[in-house]
């Protein structure tokens, strides 16, 4: 049976695509993550018992740890979620960035150069590295044009730069020893098991606390918003048919304001629990509809203005389309939140209480 070593399998697009991994290949799934505060075995409590998935605690840093299950499960595929992800807790502290984004992708490289050097001929051709990357590495955009695969670099955040760096290793590994390497630059992912650190789940639960929604700046910055399923059905789909050493971008045509976003999930919210009828609202006449808590506060320093993905080459050359239109996944999106409270007290319990992050002070 083949098998895939999937880092990161505890965070949020990680979980997704464990799961659409289990279920569309015959694939036996080792996770391999951290567990920090953003990876919860929580996501992951209904594909436990399944006979082909395992769950490994431990850092894509650790070298000796990456070679040694590279040794016992043989994967023919590995595919590198494990990040930090949150561009304002890069304003804070980049450090963590650096070390998980780009020296962890190093030591993933390194050990799998490795270990590939010593297999026979055919398993070496079989073999793929999928590193999940991010649109910001190009950085930002006016209020045309968009992203393709020979858009230079420009990254504007550390969690970027991190990135970016990355992305530049698993390039040149791919250069100078023949690593079978893929990149994937994907856009704005929303949907189930989303860290309430994120846009989304952020408003959706501060709206049903009865809370501020904080929009940053103007609230007229950009993104292009991509259902999670559909990118790790993006992410199968290279894995399966990608030419090794190339990218692809994978967006979903999904460009909106963050005021139009913020009040789309108000509208939902209005729809599905009403405001006259929670209880966190009670006694707050000045809140007729959940849109009424929008607060603009304080930009996040080198916030960028606008992201749009051109994904021509994998729809062209891999026959890949996003299946969920935007208003269908946020629907869902809403419904998921509203549905699994539990999950997100859990994952919030003792480590976050959705306090502003990404160096405010330093930025006055
Ligand atoms: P996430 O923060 O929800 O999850 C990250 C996971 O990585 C967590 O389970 C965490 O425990 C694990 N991890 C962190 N450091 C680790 C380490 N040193 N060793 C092992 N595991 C570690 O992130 P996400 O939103 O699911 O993003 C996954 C990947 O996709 C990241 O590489 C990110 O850059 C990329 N990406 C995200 C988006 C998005 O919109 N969320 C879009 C494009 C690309
Ligand atoms: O573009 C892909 C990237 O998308 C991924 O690489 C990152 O891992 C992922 O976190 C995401 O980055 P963003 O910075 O775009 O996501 P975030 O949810 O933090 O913010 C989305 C937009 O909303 C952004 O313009 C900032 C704004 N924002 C965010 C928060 C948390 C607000 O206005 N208010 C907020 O409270």
């Amino acid at each position: 049976m083949d098998s895939m070593i999937v880092t990161g399998g505890a965070g949020f697009i990680g979980a997704n695509f464990v799961r659409l991994a289990l279920a569309r290949t015959s694939h036996r799934v080792i996770v391999l993550d951290k567990l920090t505060y953003a990876g919860n075995l929580e996501s992951l409590r209904d594909v436990e018992c399944e006979p082909r998935f395992a769950f490994v605690r431990g850092d894509i840093c650790d070298g000796a740890l990456v070679a040694q299950l590279l040794r016992e499960h043989r994967p023919r595929w590995l595919v590198n979620f494990a990040a930090e992800s949150h561009v304002d807790r890069s304003i804070d502290g980049p450090g963590a960035f650096v070390q998980t984004n780009t020296v962890g992708t190093f030591e993933l490289l390194e050990a799998a150069r490795l270990w590939a050097s010593e297999l026979p001929e055919s398993a070496r051709r079989a073999f793929r590295f999928l590193h999940v990357s991010t649109d910001e590495v190009y950085g930002t955009l006016g209020p045309t044009g968009s992203f393709s695969e020979s858009t230079p670099y420009a990254p504007n955040s550390p969690y970027a730069a991190s990135k970016a760096g990355a992305d530049h290793l698993v390039r040149a590994y791919h250069e100078t020893y023949g690593v079978p390497t893929l990149i994937t630059n994907c856009s704005n992912n929303y949907g189930p098991f989303q860290y309430p650190e994120k846009l989304i789940p952020l408003v959706l639960l501060n709206a049903l606390e009865g809370k501020a929604l904080p929009i940053y700046g103007d609230g007229l910055n950009v993104r292009d918003w991509l259902y999670v399923e559909d990118h790790c059905d993006g992410i199968l789909r290279v894995l399966e048919r990608g030419v090794p050493g190339e990218k692809y971008n994978i967006g979903g045509h999904g460009e909106l304001t963050n005021l139009v976003l913020v009040d789309t999930l108000c509208a939902l919210l209005d729809e599905l629990r009403p405001v006259a009828g929670n209880a966190a609202l009670a006694g707050r006449p000045e809140v007729r509809r959940y849109a009424d808590l929008k607060t603009f506060v304080a930009d996040r320093p080198g916030h960028d203005r606008r992201y749009a993905i051109d994904a021509g080459r994998i729809e062209r050359e891999l026959g890949w389309q996003p299946s969920h239109a935007i208003a269908d996944g946020l629907a869902a999106t809403v419904r998921w939140y509203l549905d699994n409270r539990a999950w997100c007290d859990a994952v919030q319990a003792g480590k976050y209480a959705r306090e502003r992050l990404g160096g405010i002070r330093e930025s006055r």
